[in-house]
This record gives C-alpha cells, sequence and structure tokens, in this order.
C-alpha cells in the first residue's frame, strides 16, 4: 500500500556559531513530529537548511577578511556550526538546504523571473527613507518616531531603482485564508498578523537590493540581488526540485503539512510566502505554526544579550535525549517559556529518574529476583486491580495521538506520565515484595509483572519521537523485541506471556539538585557578549569639527506629555540662555533621577519639533540593540566638569 506523505520543515538557520538551546528548540520539536509520523507509518520527508545571503553576512565575511562563501561554509560546516548542533541534537532531518546552493540559486533566478513575466514583480522607484547605518530602506509608515525602526537614528530621503512584489493584489486572499482557514496556529497569531499587517493596508514589497552583492543576482538586470527574504522562503520547494533538476520530489511531497517556525517570523510565512505562492501557482502550504520563544531571565534568549544557554554543555551533563525531552514536556509549543537550570533538573529528577527509569529498574529487578529475568510460560492471575491501568495503558495511544496530531508534545507527554504515575501506584497496591514470598501467588506476582512490563513497553513506544535512544535500552531492558512500532503501542499483552527482561545500566540518574545546581551556575556564568556595527567610514577631521558637542547641565526633566518616549530636557549649555532638548530615553530614566547630571548634547543641529515641541539639538546616548529593542544609555561626564565646555 502506499504510504501517505508528510512534508514537515524547520525555518533555515542564518549561519552561525554561537547556536543557543533557543535555537535546538525549534528543531528538537520539527524532529519530534517527523519521527512520531515516521512512527505511523507516513512517507515523512524533514528539510531544514541554512540561509547564507544578505547585507550582514556580506560585512561580516568582510570582517573576518574572507569571501563570504568561504564564510559561511567555514561556519555552517565547523565546530558548533548548524550540522554540528543537528548531530548533537539527534536530528533526523531527510534533507538539508544551503541557499548558497547552486541548484537553489539558479532556481530563484527563475522563479523571480516568472514573477517578473506574470507583472507581479515590476521595476519601480524606492523612494521613501533610508537609514545610512544600517543600509536599509524604509517606508514613512514604517519608522518608528520619525526614526529607523531598527536602529532609532536618522533617516534621510531616498530614491532607488528596485524590483517590487505586487503584495497588496493579495491582500484579500491572505486577509480570508487568514480569518476563515486555520492555515496559522495558534489562533493568536492571527489576530496579530491582521491587526499589526491587514488591516494598515499591504503594501508592495521591495525585492532587489543594489546596495550589495551578496545575494542571488537578478539575471535579467545586473546590480540587483534578489531580496534575502524571497530567497530563503522559496527553500522549502526549491529543496524539492520546484525549477530545479537536483530534486524531483516536489509533487510528492508539496503542498507542506506544516511549517514551523518562530514567532518573529511568522509575519513573512504567513503573509509574504502565501502570496508568492499564488503569484507562481503552487498549492499554498497547509499550515504554518508559530511556536514562542525559549526566554532566559524573562528576556528572549539571544547572543547579544549573552544570556544563552550552551546546548553541547548541557547534553555533555544529562545526555541529549534529558535536554530533548525537557524542551518538549516544560513548554508549551505555542508559548514563551523560561529556562532555568532548575526546571531542567526537577524534570529529570521527577520524570526521568524517578517516574519513568525507577519503574523500569525496579520492575526489571523484580522480574530478575522472582522469575530469574524470565516470565512463566502461562499464568493467569488477574485481579480486579489491575483494570485500571491495563485499561489507561490500552487507552494511551488514542489520547497521545489526539495531542500530537495538534503539535501538543506538553500534552502528549502528560499523557504518557499520567499512565506511567498509575503503574508506580500500581506497585504500591499489589505489593510484590509480599507477593514474592508467596509460593501460592506466583501466578499473581507474574501478572502484576507483566502488566508492568506491557505498561512500560506502550509508554516507551510513544515516547521514542521524544527520546530516541534511551527508549531502545528501555526496550532491551524490559525485552520488548520487535513488539515497539505504533501497532503494538495500541495492544495490551504484545509480549509473550514468558518475556525476558535484562538488567542494565540506570537509564537516567538522580541529580543532585543543590550540588548541581551550584555547579551548573557557575559553568554557565554569563558575561554579555557585545557586539557591535561596523566602524563607520572615515570623515574629515574638519567636517568633525564642525559638530559642537559640550558639557550641559540638566536643570529640568520632565515626561513629554502623551508620549512613551521622549522626555523634555532644560539644559544649561553655558552660553547663558538655557537650551531645549527633546530625547527619546522616557523608557529607560525617570526624569528626577536626571535633573542636575552632567550630559554631553550637540547644540548646533537644526531644531525639530516633535509632539509639537522644539527639540534645540541633540543628546548624546550610547545605543544597542537588544532583542529587536533599541536600549539606550545617556552620556555622563564626571559632575565636576562645568557646562559649556567642550568635547574634543
Ligand atoms: O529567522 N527561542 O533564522 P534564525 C525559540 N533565517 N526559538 C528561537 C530562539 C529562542 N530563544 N532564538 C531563535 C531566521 N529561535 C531566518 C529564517 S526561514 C525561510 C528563514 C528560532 O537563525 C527562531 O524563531 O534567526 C527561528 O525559528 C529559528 O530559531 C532560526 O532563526
Amino acid at each position: 500500500m502506499k504510504k501517505e506523505k508528510f512534508y514537515i520543515t524547520t525555518p533555515i538557520y542564518y549561519p552561525s556559531d554561537k547556536l543557543h538551546i533557543g535555537h535546538a528548540y525549534c528543531t528538537v520539536c520539527t524532529d519530534a513530529m517527523a519521527r512520531y509520523m515516521r512512527m505511523r507509518g507516513y512517507d515523512v520527508m524533514f528539510l531544514t537548511g541554512t540561509d547564507e545571503h544578505g547585507q550582514k553576512i556580506e560585512d561580516k565575511a568582510r570582517e573576518a577578511g574572507k569571501t563570504p562563501k568561504q564564510f559561511v561554509d567555514d561556519i555552517v560546516q565547523g565546530d558548533r556550526g548548524v550540522l554540528d548542533l543537528w548531530k548533537l541534537m539527534n536530528i533526523s532531518n531527510d534533507r538539508f538546504i544551503r541557499t548558497t546552493d547552486s541548484y537553489h540559486v539558479a532556481a530563484i533566478q527563475r522563479i523571480f523571473r516568472k514573477m517578473y513575466d506574470n507583472g507581479d514583480i515590476y521595476k519601480g522607484k524606492y523612494v521613501g527613507k533610508y537609514c545610512k547605518p544600517c543600509e536599509s530602506f524604509w517606508t514613512e509608515s514604517q519608522l518608528k518616531d520619525g526614526k529607523c525602526p531598527d536602529c532609532g537614528r536618522e533617516v534621510v530621503d531616498a530614491e532607488e531603482e528596485a524590483y517590487f512584489f505586487r503584495l497588496s493584489k493579495y491582500a484579500d486572499r491572505i486577509r480570508d485564508l487568514l480569518e476563515n482557514t486555520d492555515f496559522l496556529q495558534p489562533r493568536s497569531r492571527v489576530h496579530e498578523m491582521i491587526n499589526n499587517f491587514i488591516k494598515p493596508g499591504l503594501e508592495d514589497l521591495c525585492v532587489s537590493r543594489t546596495s550589495f552583492t551578496w545575494g542571488v543576482p537578478v539575471d535579467f538586470d545586473p546590480g540587483h540581488v534578489v531580496y534575502v527574504w524571497i530567497d530563503a522562503l522559496f527553500n522549502y520547494v526549491t529543496a524539492l526540485g520546484y525549477m530545479n533538476d537536483e530534486y524531483d520530489d516536489f509533487d510528492k511531497y508539496w503542498p507542506a503539512d506544516v511549517h514551523f517556525i518562530g514567532k518573529e517570523i511568522v509575519r513573512f510565512h504567513s503573509i509574504i510566502w502565501p502570496a508568492m505562492c499564488m503569484s507562481v501557482g503552487i498549492p499554498l502550504p497547509k499550515k504554518v505554526f508559530g511556536h514562542g520563544w525559549l526566554l532566559l531571565d524573562g528576556g528572549k534568549m539571544s547572543k547579544s544579550k549573552g544570556n544563552v544557554v550552551d546546548p553541547y554543555l548541557l547534553a555533555e551533563r544529562y545526555g541529549v535525549d534529558a535536554l530533548r525531552f525537557f524542551l518538549l514536556r516544560e513548554f508549551p509549543f505555542g508559548s514563551d517559556g523560561n529556562f532555568s537550570n532548575e526546571a531542567l533538573i526537577s524534570r529529570i529528577n521527577i520524570d526521568l529518574a524517578n517516574s519513568l527509569g525507577n519503574l523500569v529498574s525496579r520492575t526489571v529487578a523484580m522480574v530478575a529476583k522472582y522469575f530469574g529475568g524470565t516470565l512463566p510460560e502461562s499464568y493467569d492471575g488477574k485481579e480486579a486491580i489491575d483494570n485500571e491501568l491495563v485499561e489507561m495503558a490500552k487507552g494511551l495511544r488514542d489520547v497521545y495521538q489526539k495531542q500530537m496530531d495538534v503539535y501538543a508534545f506538553q500534552n502528549a507527554i502528560g499523557e504518557i506520565f499520567k499512565v506511567l504515575g498509575r503503574a508506580n501506584k500500581y506497585i504500591d497496591e499489589t505489593e510484590p515484595w509480599k507477593l514474592g514470598k508467596d509460593p501460592e501467588k506466583r501466578e499473581r506476582l507474574a501478572r502484576v509483572m507483566y502488566n508492568l512490563l506491557e505498561s512500560v513497553r506502550i509508554c516507551t513506544v510513544l515516547l521514542k519521537p521524544f527520546m530516541p535512544e534511551s527508549c531502545e535500552k528501555i526496550f532491551s531492558q524490559i525485552g520488548a523485541g520487535d513488539r515497539t512500532d505504533w501497532d503494538s503501542a495500541a495492544t495490551f499483552g504484545a509480549m509473550p506471556l514468558n518475556v525476558t527482561v535484562t538488567k542494565g545500566e540506570v537509564i537516567f540518574p538522580r541529580i543532585d539538585m543543590d550540588k548541581e545546581l551550584e555547579t551548573l551556575n557557575s559553568l554557565t556564568a554569563r558575561e554579555p557578549e557585545v557586539t557591535s556595527d561596523p566602524v563607520l567610514p572615515d570623515v574629515s577631521f574638519e567636517d568633525f569639527s564642525k559638530c559642537d558637542m559640550r558639557v550641559c547641565k540638566v536643570l529640568e526633566c520632565e515626561a513629554v506629555k502623551k508620549s512613551k518616549k521622549l522626555l523634555r530636557f532644560t539644559l544649561n549649555d553655558g552660553s547663558g540662555t538655557p537650551r531645549q532638548i527633546l530625547s527619546g530615553i522616557a523608557q529607560f530614566y525617570k526624569p528626577e533621577e536626571l535633573v542636575g547630571k552632567t550630559l554631553v548634547a550637540i547644540p548646533n543641529l537644526p531644531p525639530r519639533k516633535m509632539m509639537g515641541l522644539d527639540s534645540c539639538g541633540m543628546l548624546l546616548s550610547a545605543a544597542k540593540e537588544e532583542g529587536g529593542e533599541e536600549k539606550l544609555h545617556l552620556v555622563m561626564l564626571d559632575d565636576s566638569i562645568p557646562a559649556g565646555y567642550k568635547i574634543c
């Protein structure tokens, strides 16, 4: 019989050798789903890969003194690159795409031309705003308080020739897709998309760049490279052979059954991607699931914040399966979750060492002790007290499947642990150590052991997608033989009555929480790693000296009404006339704490109106983007420096 197909993808990752446990999260969840569907008998295609073009890579390669291709090769294939991490995490992807693979590059060129030929891509003029330091174009409506939404700096008027994709043409169909189907999940993400992007109106998307070269060249217009997100999103089909001869299973696997992605890239996957599928005339992916973030100390784990957790360290200490299990068991897939060492160790101790590991080793030890490792060939010994456990174990596959089919990994595992909990209770109820002392109760004891082994077996079959290697070890200890497949999980009594167990290693050793936390906390003590923007091109000394930077004292400071960001400063700049400057730092300082402080201002900038008030100059601050947000620290000087001193 022909197997039904199941095509599942992760996002393709930016090349990095600093991948953290948050990065591993999405791919571990995807891997669990792929393994689950394979176990169910589906013909699974699980795709992952790397997203290797774009200006950031070009800049970083230049800094590293390498060509961009050398740079990405070294990272992707190198120590702690993405391939290394997937090996560590036991990821079972069927295919791996790199957007620098030549078949993909050629396919993107054909796709771009196809959309150009069908009129969905047109050449136009980008008239908008340009942020020089970020080398990014913005429309008026994308600016934040009139400034670059990425770095918060001033933008200038810009005009550049560029290609555009007619995203606006698809607005109604996309809205319908989001509102009236279950294409995008969880449902909360639909409201975000509708309110933030669809309702304000979809504008055509600028899909080519001329300011850098590290991308897929537009073959009919040299100088333009294809926007990196167009290049990236089409990976899901080029990796199957769409518009190329490298593979030929597009017809077999497309449309994708589900794209698993992080919540911050839902817009690209639920608006731009389906619109482009519509444009090139391929079916839409069936589902997009936007999972939550792993947080540390309440903030998104990210390497620029330095709050990352190292998967290599944890896997080495506790084993990859324990780590995989923790990620899937602890956090609801659609929501954010806070990572902590305590939670990890508790889960290992409570679920793995106690509920599962202890149950396995106790049961195996009792079968060895009372029966020399092999249960008798025939026995009955059934009692009414067995029914609850037997029924729960028999029904487990169904309840588990309901949860897995909606990607509720946490709940699916929860169902398994209900049965494991019931089995542990069954040992207390049946008191096998008493039965073992009574020769008349031998049949009863054998039945109790058998029920325990069968319950463990069924639970372990269903745990396989999460902890593949540990489950194999359990199967060999309990003598499951080949009764480890999906069908066998619905049958209580699949193992022969005279099953033979084999004592083995402790699969999940218990951890001394206090001692371990101390060690772990010292090993993971974090130094924030600050990565900075590249140094800007030189300016002449003459130009620099036109900028009047001077010491100012804060005379008054108050919040500007109706503005969340602005503070209004009255400053003594040494000129004898108080100077008013507005600065967008209200999120970071209380006005009263700034009065009397010694700051640095540039007073000779043209005045600007903000919220109806004049701002005559600018205060200097140290700025950094963290987790998509700008963080600012005012430059403050020693209070002994008088107002009006020049900074030179
Ligand atoms: O976004 N918690 O690549 P990427 C959970 N190249 N998930 C996290 C996370 C965290 N703390 N940090 C990162 C890209 N991720 C694009 C995708 S697809 C056509 C192009 C997840 O390397 C993030 O949400 O920045 C994303 O799903 C994945 O890691 C790759 O992120």
